[in-house]
This record gives C-alpha cells, structure tokens and sequence, in this order.
C-alpha cells in the first residue's frame, strides 16, 4: 500500500495523519468522526474550547461545511483557494461543536501543497487540522520537525518537504462584508485590500502590544528578545554579559520560511536567549512580526 493509501485508510479507521501544507504541517482528522476529534485534542495537548481549522479539498467542499457564503467570501476563495488563507464563516449544522470550540463559527480553507490536496481528494472529506506541533509550540515545518514533536502519536505522516510559506495561514473572519484579519498569516493584508477594495483591519494587534495582554504562543523553550535590528548587538552583548547562552538571529533566519526551524534550532543548540531583529511591518512580514511577539509572550 502506498503512503497516501495507508493515509486515507488510517483517516478513515479515526487515526491522525501529519501532512504538510504550504503554510506548516497540519495533524489531520476526519472533521466528522467524534472519536478522531477526541484523539486529535489529546494528542496536540488543547483545550476543548479552542477551534481547529477545517481543511477540504474545493470551494465547494467549503461550501458544505458553511451556512451562507458572503459574497467577500466568494471572491476570496476565487483568489486565494487553493492557498495560506483561512475563511470563519457560519458554520452548517452538521459541523460538530467539537470542531468550532462551541461556537456556530467555522474556520475552512483549501491548502495547495500538492500532497495536501492529493490527500483531501483521495479521503473525499474534510479534515480538521491544528498544526501538527504540542498547543503552544513552534509549528513544523518539516517532516522532521512533526516527528520531533509527535512521534508515536500520530499514526502517519507524510513528508513533502520543508513548507515554501512557513507561517500559518491567515485567517479572516467573512460573516460580514466588512472583513477583519484574526490572525496575520501567508496572504498579505495588502493582497486582501487589493482584492475587496477596501481597507481589511487586523484585529487585535493593538492589544497585543499592551503589555501583559500577549499570549505565550508559537514559543521555543527559549525566551525571545525582539529588538529593532541596529540594537541586536548590543541586546546580545548585553545578554552576555549576564552569562546567558545566547543566539543572535540574522534578518534571513526570520524570513517567513526560516523562522520556525531558526527557533527550533535555537533550542537544540541550548540556547537560553534568542535576540532577534523586528522585520518592517508590511507584507509576509507582518505574520513573521505577530509570531515572534507572541513567541516572546508577555513582559
Ligand atoms: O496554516 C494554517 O492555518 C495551519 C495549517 C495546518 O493549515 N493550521 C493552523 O491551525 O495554524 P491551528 O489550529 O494551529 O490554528 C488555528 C487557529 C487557532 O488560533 C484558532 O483559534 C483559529 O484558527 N480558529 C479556528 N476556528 C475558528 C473560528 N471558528 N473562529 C475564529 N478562529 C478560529
Ligand atoms: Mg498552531
């Protein structure tokens, strides 16, 4: 049997498949099986209460699992499916409140890494998917970095490569015609804005930045110092001086498709801080921006 039919064989008996998509590999479950629901929670190690997007294979198949697609919605996934956006739309009655968290929103999108949609095409479901990293960790983005993580809990994983976006997708919340960005991720705000022809806010980017407020996310086992990239050296010095192991990271190491695995590396070389340089707010850089603040959590 080839991987990708020991895949949908396992989605199918409710086991949990690690597949890359271009954003970060997700850990796959079959989005209408309670028992692969519950296992799926389990394993990432999440609160009931905390969504899951819901991965499918087409427009239409998105269709299904929503109640009303606004008319943003349809030009949207036109643009962007397959690819790193994610659409909250009302949800259909069928989609289980152990996807939505308890709320009577779902999140939907149609990645396009070619093994992604091999898989939701050959499984002919959707697949409620968080990365496949623990709840709170860095997400993968390589087959190595899944294995790191989750091996023995997932029963599958399938490897395409390092992930070309590295960030998470972005996810907008469609229920009305006015638009807002819940989370930055691998479609530009600008791309958005083109696209509908207004302005398109990120929500929530204003209390990020007041202390205490940020959540601890996406976060190494380091702690994270993110500074304007002309004092880097002298927050490492500084850091030293303390005797703290550091690891200084270069503006490549934080381009979307390094962060995860500079971060990741970090760890593994022992380092106790990262100082990384602040990217310019504009673009994929937006995301990579809202990552390592989150990875340095509150102060
Ligand atoms: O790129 C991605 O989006 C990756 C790949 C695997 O597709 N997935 C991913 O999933 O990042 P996860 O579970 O790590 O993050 C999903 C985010 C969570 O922050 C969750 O709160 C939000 O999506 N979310 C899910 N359903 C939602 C809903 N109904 N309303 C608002 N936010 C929702
Ligand atoms: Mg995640």
């Amino acid at each position: 049997m080839d991987d990708l039919s020991e895949a949908v064989d396992c989605l199918r008996r409710a086991g949990l498949v690690a597949f890359p998509t271009e954003t970060v590999y997700g850990l796959g479950a079959d989005a209408r099986l309670d028992a692969a629901l519950e296992r799926l929670y389990r394993v990432k190690g999440r609160p009931g209460s905390h969504p899951v997007i819901v991965h499918v294979g087409s427009v239409e198949a998105a269709k299904a699992c929503s109640e009303g697609f606004s008319t943003a919605a349809e030009r949207l996934a036109g643009r962007f499916w397959p690819g790193p956006l994610t659409l909250v739309v009302r949800k259909a009655a069928w989609v289980s409140e152990r996807v939505t968290g308890g709320q009577d929103s779902v999140a939907v999108r149609v990645p396009s890494h070619p093994l992604a949609l091999n898989l939701l095409r050959a499984f002919g479901g959707p697949l409620a998917a968080p990365s496949a990293n623990r709840f709170g960790r860095v997400s993968p983005t390589t087959a190595d970095h899944v294995r790191a993580d989750l091996d023995g809990d997932v029963d599958v994983i399938l490897d395409g490569g390092p992930c070309s976006v590295g960030v998470e997708s972005t996810i907008l919340d469609v229920r009305t015609e006015s638009p807002v960005i819940l989370r930055p991720g691998g479609v530009t705000q600008e791309e958005l804005e083109a696209v509908l022809g207004q302005p398109v806010p990120v929500q929530g980017t204003e209390s990020l930045r007041v202390s205490g407020s940020l959540p601890s996310h996406y976060a190494p086992r380091a702690r994270v110092d993110v500074v304007p990239e002309k004092d880097v050296e002298a927050a490492a010095a500084a850091q030293r001086a303390r005797g703290a192991r550091v690891k200084v990271l270069t503006a490549v190491d934080v381009e979307a498709h390094n962060l995860y695995a500079s971060l990741r590396r970090a760890d593994e070389e022992g380092a106790a801080v990262v100082v990384a340089p602040l990217p310019a707010e504009e673009g994929l850089g937006r995301a990579v921006v809202d990552r390592l603040r989150r990875a340095a959590g509150p102060r």
